[in-house]
């Protein structure tokens, strides 16, 4: 264990290490030095700063294993011994800052400063330990009131700065990960507190967490049920672990009834699993995306609609999310809508001709929606009969005649124009039967440009006149008055 964290450590526990085996090195000489050469000479003073020396080192072996209470309790038995051992106080004082035990570290602190008032160096420290205590109480009130973007800069000045091995401050700060959506910094701080204790339940579940919004589903329940496995009882990991094994068997009941074709119990899974967790966005983006499609094939534009663009909304490059939002929109009659989604889902995968065969549909659709409705234009059905559409074009001829119109003559003009040209369509068995089943027969009429002009003629010399006295022609008059 210590091996790999010293490996894991890389460059600068390289350093330290080297620079701690050199003072080694050259305690070891002083040491036999004194051994050999000085040991009649040695006085009772002498003895004890060596011990201290030693003693102190020690203790800095320690603390570079992380083995904290042992360099404590060391040093609490040397003042024990001799209260006067001014240094053993600012040690004491600086490993209880390093792991957060801010007012035993500053009577610690103080009781150095008694033996060596004014020390520069120990009321610097003092007050780093401050503005340590302050960073960790801000960052505790600020994870309360939900500023988790602020408490994390607090809690990294801790935990980088002032407090390197504060546990509650590194479990806080991996939180605070989690809570900002960080999850794979929030994975390597918990396995930082992982390596130094890896039975930590808070951090299995933490890091389990962490695991789980990023819809590793499967590390999660092994790192759930190695925390259970030592403590079966732990609330949070029992419901941590039944709430995710829940969401995979909802999701999986309604992927199954989706693909059996049982569609509206699909739709009522997908609704029940994405009611879970809401902010599962890793996993209920295919969910959302699974209920999209089962829409669509209901038929239930709208509320496809909405399911594709939340899929879109977590991740813009869905292209089956793009492709399935472009066939709710056509449901729902938005052709241009339809057309867009679908030329962006062509160009982020070209070669699926699938996509092109949307994209085709969707396009005529647009198309055929933008030529002129000729039965909207004479206020008829799409149903209606031979006679109705001349007794409504006669009607609406009389109606927009120039002639009867000479306050608006212009408006009256083009409207009469299109009333024609409406005429010209459907008053026509075959063009009719064309018109209706698509074809594109209306080249340049009513398209804008040169359209259709039912009082230009076609050089024909044929003048446009229009008779009309007196009873316009009922029944079976055909077109009475009216000639092109
Ligand atoms: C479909 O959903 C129901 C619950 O509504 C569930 O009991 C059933 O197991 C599901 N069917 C399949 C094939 O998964």
């Amino acid at each position: 264990m210590e091996i790999r964290m010293k490996l894991c450590g890389g460059g600068f526990d390289l350093l330290a290490w080297r620079g701690f085996m050199y003072t080694i090195f050259i305690l070891n000489f002083v040491f036999c030095c004194q051994l050999i050469l000085l040991q009649p000479l040695v006085a009772a003073t002498d003895a004890k700063s060596g011990d201290a020396a030693a003693l102190f080192e020690r203790v800095s072996q320690s603390i570079k294993m992380k083995k904290y209470s042992e360099a404590l309790a060391e040093l609490n038995s040397a003042i024990e011994a001799d209260p006067a051992l001014s240094e053993a106080y600012s040690h004491r004082a600086s490993i209880l800052r390093q792991i957060c035990r801010y007012d035993e570290s500053e009577e610690s602190y103080k009781k150095f400063l008694e033996l060596k008032p004014g020390n520069s160096a120990a009321e610097k420290e003092l007050s780093q330990l401050h503005q340590a205590q302050s960073a960790l109480n801000s960052a505790n009130d600020l994870f309360d009131s939900g500023d988790y973007t602020k408490a994390l800069e607090y809690i990294e000045k801790v935990v980088m700065v002032f407090s390197p091995a504060c546990s509650k401050a590194k479990f806080l700060r991996a939180r605070l990960l989690i809570a900002t959506k960080d999850y794979s910094s929030a994975i390597s701080e918990t396995g930082y507190i992982l390596k130094e204790d890896d039975d930590n339940l808070d951090a299995l579940l933490l890091r389990g967490r962490a695991y789980y919004y990023l819809a590793d589903h499967d590390v999660a329940i092994r790192h759930y049920q190695k925390g259970l496995r030592l403590d079966p009882e732990h609330v949070e990991l029992k419901k941590a672990y039944f709430a995710l094994k829940n969401l995979l068997k909802k999701t999986k009941s309604a992927e199954d009834n989706a693909s059996k074709g049982k569609l509206r119990l699909a739709v009522e899974e997908y609704k029940a699993a994405l009611a879970l967790d809401p902010i599962h966005s890793a996993h209920n983006v295919h969910l959302h995306l699974g209920l999209c499609k089962v829409l669509v094939k209901l038929g239930r534009g709208k509320d496809a609609l909405t399911s594709c663009t939340e899929v879109l909304d977590i991740d813009g490059d869905q292209v089956e999310a793009l492709v399935q939002r472009g066939e709710a929109k056509l449901l729902v009659e938005d052709w241009e809508g339809a057309v867009a989604d679908l030329k962006s889902a062509a160009e982020k995968s070209p070669q699926d001709m699938s996509v092109r065969e949307v994209l085709m549909k969707a396009e005529r659709s647009l198309k055929l929606s933008q030529r002129k409705d000729w039965y909207k234009i004479l206020g008829i059905s799409k149903t209606a009969s031979m006679s109705e559409i001349k007794k409504a074009y006669k009607k609406l001829a009389l109606q927009w005649h120039p002639d009867k119109n000479v306050d608006n003559r212009e408006a009256a003009e083009a409207k009469f124009r299109e009333i024609a040209a409406a005429y010209e369509v459907l008053g026509d068995e075959d063009k009719r039967t064309r018109y209706d089943s698509g074809e594109d027969i209306d080249e340049g009429m009513g398209m804008g440009g040169g359209g259709y002009n039912p009082f230009g003629g076609g050089g024909g010399g044929q003048q446009y006149t229009f008779h009309f006295e007196g009873g316009f022609p009922g029944g079976g008059g055909g077109f009475g008055g009216f000639h092109f």
